[in-house]
């Protein structure tokens, strides 16, 4: 995968999410508007779009959740995040969630290489079990299965389409080990 010499895969941290917003607010935009259900519909607006990332870049300062992002030479084009669970009786787990790629940079590994930093990052913070859950019909499911993530099932009509269809999700675990990363 020789394009991805050229991708960087970065952590960033409150000041650095802020910054972004605009980037992510145009990734997220563009992911719904291509269809992606990632919990927003057709009809939601940039200000909504931007009001998420605002919410996200406010848990990064507070540290509760990772941001990551891929740059190339044109800027950012891919992001995920991991949510460290807050539960006292759930120190070992996190989530994955919100795993974009601007759909012009798609099929290019970068996708996979978010994945794996934020696995990484969660080995190095202690959190050896993820979960996640994903559009049971999207290029995700596959790239989850491929990356050795075990599908528990899915429930139909968890979610919508943007454009009003019913959505099933397909939900994942992933437990780490060192050798793996
Ligand atoms: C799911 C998503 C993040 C994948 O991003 P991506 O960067 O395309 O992922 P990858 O490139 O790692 O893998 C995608 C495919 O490209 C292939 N690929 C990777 N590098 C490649 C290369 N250099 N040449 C050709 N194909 C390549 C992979 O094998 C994979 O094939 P598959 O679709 O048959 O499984 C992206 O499709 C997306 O943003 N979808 C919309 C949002 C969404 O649904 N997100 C999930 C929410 S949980």
């Amino acid at each position: 995968m020789t394009e991805l010499d050229s991708v960087t895969i970065e952590q960033l941290d409150g000041d650095a999410a802020l910054a972004a917003i605009p980037d992510l607010t145009e990734i997220l935009h563009d992911a719904v508007a291509n269809g992606a259900s990632v919990g927003f519909m057709e009809w939601n607006t940039q200000d909504d779009f931007e009001g998420f990332w605002r919410g996200v870049a406010a848990e990064v300062t507070a540290e509760r959740i990772l941001l990551f992002v891929a740059r190339d030479e044109s800027g950012i084009v891919g992001t995920a995040q991991l949510h460290p669970t807050a539960k006292p009786n759930q120190p070992h787990r996190a989530e994955i969630a919100k795993v974009l790629v601007e759909s012009r940079a798609r099929r290019r590994g970068i996708g996979e290489a978010l994945m794996r930093a934020a696995e990484a990052a969660a080995l190095a913070l202690g959190r050896d079990l993820l979960v996640l859950d994903t559009d049971e019909a999207g290029a995700a499911r596959r790239l989850y299965n491929r990356l050795g993530w075990t599908e528990v099932g899915t429930i139909p009509r968890y979610a919508l389409m943007p454009d009003g269809r019913d959505c099933g999700s397909t939900f994942f675990y992933k437990t780490l080990s060192r050798e793996a990363c």
